[in-house]
Order: C-alpha cells, then sequence, then structure tokens
C-alpha cells in the first residue's frame, strides 16, 4: 500500500486529529532527558513521555530483562494457571507500599487499575454483609482514566459528557482549587481542609450504609495540577473511617515518585485501603497497572470452598510476563539510583526556578509540589485552552516537552533530571511564553 504523504489511518486519542495531522509533531528516538524528533531536534522532556517515564528513556537495563524475558516465555496464562514472575513482583511491591497493602492485583493501564479497584470496593463491600453500600464517590475535576467506572467517579466535563447515563449511584466531592485564597503557593497550600466536610453532607444525604467508596487522586495531575490542601487528605481518611467508607488513592501519576517517597500516601502520612497506579510501574516501557490492596480487604474474599474462584475480574494480560520483566528491571533502578527522594532533593531548587516564572505575562497561578508544577495562565479571549496550546507548540519548537491542558502547563520531568536540566527547561519555558505573547 501506498504511503500517503498525510497519513489517516490511526485515530489519535485526547488529540486534535484534523488539526494534528495538518503538522505533525513526530518523536523517533529516546535517551535519557532527551527525545530526539523526526527531524532530528533533540527535545527535553518535561512530562516523562506522560508522566511515566520516571527514570528517564533508554533504561538498557529495562531493555535487556525485556529482551531476555521474550526470548524465554513470551505469555502465559494467570487464570488458573501462574508463572513465578507476577508473584515476585507483587512481593517486591509490597515492600515500597504503604504499610498493610501488600496484595496486589495486576493490570495493563491506570484506566484498569481504576476500574478495577471500583469492583474490589463494590465486592469487598458485599463480602462482609454490607451489600447496600453501593455508591461511589469521586470528585469534581477528578481523572480516573477512561473506563465506564473511571469516568463515572471522574470529574473531567468532556471527558463524561458525551457518553451518556455513566453509573448510576455517583456522587462528587467539590474540587481543591482555590486561587484566590492559595495563587502561587508552594507546596501544599494552607487553605481549603474543610472542602473534605462536604464528604459529611453526602453521608447525611445518602446513609453510610449506602456508600462503598471514595476515590481521589491525592494530587489531580490531569485537571491542572491541583494539590490537596494542609490537613485535607487526613480529614478523608477521619470521616471515611468513620463511616465504614473505603478509601481508594488513585496514584497513576504521582506513584513511584513524582511528589518524592514511592507513593503521594507516605509523602503525606495518609494510608488508604487501595491504590491505584500504572505508568512508573515500568518507567513507561511496557503497558501495566496494579491495585494494592489491603491485608483486610483480601482476606475478606478468601473465605468459602477453596475451590470457589473469589473474585470474577481479570485481563488477559493480568501479570504479563514481560511487563512484569520490565517492572522489576524498572524497580532496581528506582531503589538504586535513589529515585523516589530525587522529589524532595530537588524541590526546592525546582519551586525557586518556578518563581521566576511569576511575573512573565498571562500567569493566574503555579502550583507545585515534588517534581511536578502546573503553570495556569489566564484564559485568552478566544477560549479556554487557546494560551496553553500556543505555549505547547512554541515550547516543542524551541526544544521542549511539555503537557497542556486547558489553561494550565503541566510540567513533570524523568526524576533522573538534574539541576543543569532545570534551569534549561526554564530557560525555555519562559522564553516559549514571551514569545507565545
Ligand atoms: C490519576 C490517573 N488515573 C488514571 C489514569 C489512566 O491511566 P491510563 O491512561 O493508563 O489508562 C491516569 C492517566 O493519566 C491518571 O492520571
Amino acid at each position: 500500500m501506498a504511503h500517503t504523504a498525510q497519513p489517516d489511518h490511526f485515530w489519535m486519542p485526547f488529540t486534535a486529529n484534523r488539526q494534528f495531522k495538518s503538522a505533525p509533531r513526530l518523536l523517533e528516538r529516546a535517551e535519557g532527558m532527551y527525545y530526539t524528533s523526526d527531524d532530528g531536534r533533540q527535545i527535553l522532556d518535561g512530562t516523562a513521555g506522560l508522566w511515566c517515564c520516571n527514570a528517564g528513556h533508554g533504561r538498557r537495563e529495562i531493555t535487556e530483562a525485556v529482551t531476555q524475558q521474550l526470548s524465554k516465555m513470551d505469555f502465559a496464562p494467570t487464570f488458573q494457571m501462574g508463572h513465578s514472575l507476577p508473584f515476585q513482583l507483587a512481593e517486591r511491591l509490597s515492600e515500597i507500599t504503604p504499610a498493610g497493602l501488600n496484595r496486589v492485583f495486576f493490570t495493563n493501564s491506570g484506566s484498569e487499575s481504576v476500574d478495577t479497584a471500583l469492583k474490589i470496593a463494590l465486592a469487598y463491600q458485599r463480602a462482609i454483609g454490607q451489600g447496600t453500600r453501593t455508591r461511589l464517590i469521586g470528585r469534581e475535576l477528578g481523572y480516573h482514566g477512561v473506563g465506564f467506572g473511571g469516568i463515572s467517579v471522574g470529574g473531567m466535563t468532556n471527558n463524561r459528557k458525551a457518553f451518556g447515563a455513566l453509573l448510576p449511584g455517583v456522587d462528587h466531592l467539590p474540587h481543591t482549587l482555590d486561587i484566590e485564597r492559595n495563587r502561587f503557593a508552594k507546596g501544599l497550600p494552607e487553605q481549603g481542609a474543610e472542602k473534605a466536610d462536604e464528604l459529611e453532607r453526602l453521608v447525611t444525604l445518602h446513609g453510610a450504609e449506602n456508600i462503598a467508596a471514595v476515590i481521589v487522586e491525592p494530587m489531580s495531575g490531569s485537571s491542572g495540577v491541583i494539590l490537596p490542601p494542609k490537613g485535607y487528605l487526613q480529614r478523608l481518611r477521619e470521616i471515611t473511617r468513620k463511616h465504614g467508607i473505603l478509601l481508594i488513592f488513585d496514584e497513576v501519576i504521582t506513584g513511584f515518585g513524582r511528589v518524592g517517597e514511592a507513593f503521594a500516601s507516605q509523602r503525606w502520612g495518609v494510608t488508604p485501603d487501595l491504590i491505584t497506579c500504572a505508568k512508573g510501574l515500568t518507567n513507561g516501557a511496557v503497558p501495566m497497572g496494579a491495585v494494592f490492596v489491603s491485608d483486610e480487604l483480601y482476606d475478606a474474599f478468601m473465605t468459602g470452598p477453596d475451590s470457589a474462584i473469589e473474585f470474577f475480574h481479570g485481563y488477559t494480560y493480568s501479570g504479563h510476563p514481560v511487563a512484569c520483566a520490565a517492572a522489576l528491571a524498572t524497580l532496581d533502578i528506582y531503589a538504586r539510583e535513589n529515585l523516589f527522594q530525587k522529589a524532595i532533593e530537588l524541590e526546592s531548587y525546582w519551586q525557586s526556578a518556578l518563581k521566576n516564572l511569576e511575573d512573565l505575562p498571562h500567569i493566574a497561578d503555579i502550583r507545585t509540589v515534588g517534581l511536578v508544577a502546573g503553570v495556569q495562565f489566564e484564559t485568552h479571549a478566544e477560549g479556554v485552552g487557546k494560551r496553553a496550546y500556543g505555549i505547547f507548540r512554541q515550547c516543542y519548537e524551541d526544544g521542549l516537552l511539555v503537557r497542556a491542558s486547558g489553561d494550565t502547563i503541566a510540567l513533570s520531568p524523568p526524576l533522573i533530571i538534574e539541576k543543569s536540566h532545570i534551569d534549561d527547561l526554564f530557560g525555555r519555558f519562559a522564553e516559549a511564553i514571551r514569545k507565545a505573547g
């Protein structure tokens, strides 16, 4: 088949297809902190791919582990069969998860992890005789992937509005973005912990006996880096515990060192009942996700006759050998290079660099913690997203990859970043903001 000048067969995800295809941005290679574009330019990776390549690109150890595993055993089923790798990987993961979250269910993506966690929560409540607890609570502006469960508890309007009635029995807590009170906060904002109290109102409205679980991102990434106010997550934990409601942290972005420590749960000292993850689990090299579950929840399923399947759920590729090999090699790198501490070590340098942006044109807010930042711009007269998209394009032309979401540009570089890269990144970013006007 002949190549067309404007290839049009790939329906691109979360992309303005016609706009992109009229002027494609194609990446061809990746090494360390840099991509190389198809026209041979070095592009500094300010986004760790899509929040996933935390150990940087082209890690030889991962390539070797994957290659070896492929030649040894390409695939093996994990339904009523097994192989050693997911057992090993689950054990390794339990060494870095918060205390008590020692059971691991494998998936292939963040979206699948979310739907799995919601199903575990519902089935658990039923297993302990609390079958009326069927309601799920998410949060406005939350992003939990694109499965029907995830978009139902999620709170990003565009991801929900075209897709019908979604799951019934879902409520949303208010989001915690409060630019008026917390503008330019460094680290967790001071104001807003009381927004967690809205959960009490939902409990009063529905009765705790009807609510199964609350799911939140400890820090919302996709909706523009929205941080939990100081004390907010603690309040959510207290209220959920008081009412027998499960708490799920969606750590698909925050997991594996993004905000410091292995998980945000540890950085901010709040342990949920379940954690979802994906992305950094394999450094983005092979699709894989996981749900970490408390021993208490797991044990509640392990009743009835030994011959009975305890949880009717799973994916053909749950615990895929190649993904497990990539994840094991990734965890070795994280440990050897102490990468979960990197976001804490570099946090103040990163924050000072961001401070220099505050006086640039059209900056509405800057939010940051660990090695992540959301730089929000004033909305352009031509609509939401216009300004951030222009800056994103300018950055790419100038050799920097950032991520635009609405009026916010998110930065989340690989955790192997050095101070010199931070200088370079913010130099290019500031220049692009000036040029884009
Ligand atoms: C918090 C959160 N949950 C879930 C997902 C979905 O993950 P995936 O795209 O791997 O399905 C994402 C993706 O960015 C995410 O940020």
